[in-house]
């Protein structure tokens, strides 16, 4: 039975009921929670008796977690909901429509996955923030096109990392921020004359609250970002991992063997993550083409934003909890890094800025520096350790003070 059968008689043809039935039982709680709500509002409009509404209260506390109310036979969660209520589901939808209802159920879940997102966001910056710490001294070669220039350390390149995290972190405040306004009262797309009264952050307009779809691409944006941000860090992970670099060993419990070669130890974590950034990326641009174009209000095609969604939420949260994982095992291989940043020639930059000290402009001072390196007579004035130490903020000289900064900003005082 559709919630729509008194219009349409004929059983739907079984091809069709499959394209049509959403998959979105993980919307239940949301719904059920945005459900009471509503009912609320129409006992507040003299529409539903108080014992109508404890009634609808206590039933949709009962089935909130139960994934057993969603039945192959309903067509979304909606007409879940309604039927499992019995009596009261059959006065409830007096006011809206599932156009505001979807909308709002989808809004709350996603400020759930973002506030999900923003925790685990904090354990990866605190793990790193360890590590940071442990190794603010190290001394490592700062690449630029993955060529050795200049001396930096291994906790300032950390904090590099924590700093992409703060920004996701952000990215998913402003999407939670956006799901915030509530479209009930928006009924199908034009209100309706029943007197209900407005949820308190109710959206200004009618049709836009139920074709409004922002917050959910805000949310797949932030996190198609933070993927891409832990793509980054994983290939680091991966090319600080081979033999050739050498700068850090994998722990064991976040890594994996081959089936073939006994000798290995592979950095799958790091690969995973690199990998699912495309899938992440795809999911923006999936809903972004599937929004195009469609004409306002409600249209069937946005029943399509739910599967991106809940698969971002899916891994964004197996994404940083293994990179969590990974990142508090990594352990620096400091003889290795020693070694690839005593090449004197990563001292080449403060050499020329030595001269500039001197009144030369800096374009004489880099021929001067550049001659004597292609002619092999440069020779450095400074050790790596001392060049770190003279460049200040945002340089590398700064470190164990950005840590405890960066701390208070996670709000932990350690
Ligand atoms: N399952 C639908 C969705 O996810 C709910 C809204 C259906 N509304 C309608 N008028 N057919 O979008």
């Amino acid at each position: 039975m559709t919630l729509w059968s008194g219009r349409v008689g004929a059983a739907l043809d079984p091809a069709v009921w499959k394209l049509l039935r959403a998959n979105d039982a993980e919307l239940l709680p949301y719904d059920c929670q945005a459900s009471a709500e509503h009912a609320a509002r129409l006992h507040g409009a003299g529409l539903l008796s108080e014992d109508e509404l404890n009634e609808a209260e206590e039933r949709l506390a009962a089935i909130a977690h139960d994934p057993a109310t969603v039945l192959e036979t309903d067509e979304d969660v909606h007409s879940a909901i309604e039927r499992a209520l019995g009596p009261v589901g059959r006065k409830i939808h007096a006011g809206r429509s599932r156009n505001d209802q979807v909308a709002a159920a989808l809004r709350l879940y996603v400020a759930d996955a973002c506030a999900e997102a923003r925790e685990e966001i904090d354990a990866l910056a605190l793990v790193t923030l360890s590590f940071a710490e442990t190794e603010a001294e190290t001394l490592m070669p700062g690449y630029t096109h993955l060529q050795r220039g200049q001396p930096i350390t291994l906790g300032h390149h950390l904090l590099a990392w924590v700093e992409m995290l703060e920004r996701d972190r952000a990215r998913f405040a402003g999407a939670a921020d956006a799901a915030r306004p509530s479209p009930l009262g928006a009924g199908a797309l034009a209100g309706s004359t029943l007197g209900i009264d407005p949820p308190d952050a109710q959206m200004r307009n009618s049709v836009d609250a139920v074709a409004d779809r922002d917050f959910a691409l805000d949310y797949l944006y932030a996190a198609a970002t933070l993927f891409v941000h832990l793509s980054r860090i994983g290939e680091e992970i991966v090319l600080w991992a081979t033999s050739e670099f050498g700068f850090v060993r994998l722990p064991e419990e976040a890594s994996t063997g081959s089936s073939m070669m006994p000798q290995k130890l592979n950095p799958d974590v790091a690969e995973l993550v690199r990998g699912k950034a495309g899938t992440a990326i795809g999911r923006l641009t999936g809903l972004l083409a599937t929004v195009k174009g469609l004409p306002l209000a409600y249209d069937r095609d946005l029943q399509e934003d739910k599967t991106p969604v809940f698969a971002a939420r899916s891994d964004v949260c197996l994404a940083l909890r293994g990179m969590t994982v990974l990142v508090s095992g990594l352990v620096a291989d400091r003889e290795r890094l020693e070694e690839a940043v005593s090449d004197p020639l990563l001292l080449a930059t403060d050499v020329a800025e030595d001269i500039v000290r001197g009144g030369i402009p800096f374009r004489e001072a880099h021929e001067q520096v550049a001659a004597s390196v292609r002619d092999g007579s440069f020779r450095a004035g400074t050790t790596p350790a001392d060049s770190v130490a003279a460049r200040r903020a945002p340089g590398p000289g700064g470190v164990r003070e950005a840590i405890a900064a960066a701390r208070a900003r996670f709000g932990q005082s350690r």
